[in-house]
């Protein structure tokens, strides 16, 4: 049986690419999916996360979760130019032969539970064993935080992506839009003192899958995984090549999944890390204590990714995703 973990995600191309990696993992055992605002609303995100469910029909089937609809920003950023409108590349463009939708829309459970409760819920009964991989803004957990600190004590680990140390930020200057998106929640949980490990941009940058990659990778992928795989990349791919120059994907939260199933992935080391909280050209960037004057730094409160063995993670990626379902 592996590592028990709660996968809180906002469905979003490569959060679909690390939720089929994680579930092709005999190292994870998927307790739940919990859905948060991002890169698309929390309602679409629950039903591409619902889709995915639908496509990999894993047994047992996790939970699926729905965060707070309350928006962290008044006025949320969304990432359709990168994600496609619907979060998934546009997945509503696809057609079967007979012109009904290759993707009709998933079906969500009659009561949707809170993401919330269940992350009390599961920490209630397995104490002590559950992880919690975090791929969107950190807005559910830092919600937990506020109603109950100490039921989420028992948290054994927390895998977060986001933020950027030593490389520029992807949505302003300086900020990771994970992080950006809601700041005063990655504050509140970056200061909770849980045992949590940051897979930043410096790493998650450095693992891009080709299109030719993906294409092969699609190919040999089990159906309906293949064609899935192949239709949510496109517009990104796109979108990587118009705005970066490369017709490329980046493995962002695959990454993240990939930390939780093997840290020694990546080379790490413990810092302080704050993030700016106040609005200006700095908000939602983080900054970590990498200075070397011992005697003037504050207690590290995170173990922050810096280095990644990108081949090593890219192969592993591909040889995944290949595999059948567990
Ligand atoms: C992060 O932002 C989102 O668009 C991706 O899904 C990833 O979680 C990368 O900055
Ligand atoms: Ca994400």
């Amino acid at each position: 049986m592996g590592k028990r973990v709660i996968i809180d995600t906002d469905p979003g191309v490569d959060d679909a690419l690390a939720l089929l990696l994680a579930f092709k993992s005999y190292e994870l055992h998927v307790e739940a999916i919990t859905t948060v605002n991002g890169n698309v609303a929390v309602d679409q995100a629950t039903r591409n996360a619902a889709l995915l469910l639908e496509l990999l029909d894993p047994s047992p089937r996790p939970i699926l979760a729905m965060g707070s609809v309350r928006a962290a920003r008044k006025r949320p950023i969304r990432t359709q130019s990168v994600h496609g409108p619907d979060g998934l590349g546009g997945l509503y463009r696809f057609k079967n032969r007979d012109g009904s939708p290759r993707y009709p829309d998933a079906t969500l459970p009659v009561q949707i539970f809170d993401a919330t409760e269940v992350f009390f819920d599961l920490l209630k009964r397995y104490p002590d064993e559950m992880s919690l991989i975090m791929l969107g803004p950190l807005t559910n957990l830092a919600e937990a935080l506020k109603k109950d600190p100490r039921r989420v004590k028992g948290l054994r680990e927390v895998v977060i992506m986001g933020g950027a140390i030593g490389v520029p930020g992807n949505i302003t200057p300086g900020a990771e839009f994970n992080i950006f998106m809601d700041p005063q929640a990655a504050h509140r949980v970056f200061h909770s003192g849980l045992p949590m490990t940051l897979v930043p941009l410096d790493v998650t940058e450095r693992v891009c899958l080709e299109s030719e990659e993906i294409k092969a990778l699609a190919r040999i992928m089990e159906e309906p995984l293949g064609g899935f795989v192949r239709d949510i990349t496109g517009r990104s791919i796109a979108y990587t090549r118009e705005a970066r120059g490369m017709s490329a994907i980046y493995l962002h939260d695959p990454l993240a999944v990939g930390v939780a199933i093997d840290p020694t992935m990546v080379k790490s080391a413990d810092l302080h890390v704050e993030v700016e909280t106040s609005r200006g050209i700095t908000y939602g960037m983080i900054i970590a204590d990498t200075r070397a004057i011992s005697n003037s730094l504050k207690p590290p409160n995170l173990d922050v990714a810096l280095e990644v063995e990108s081949e090593l993670f890219l192969t592993f990626f591909k040889e995944r995703l290949c595999q059948r379902s567990w």
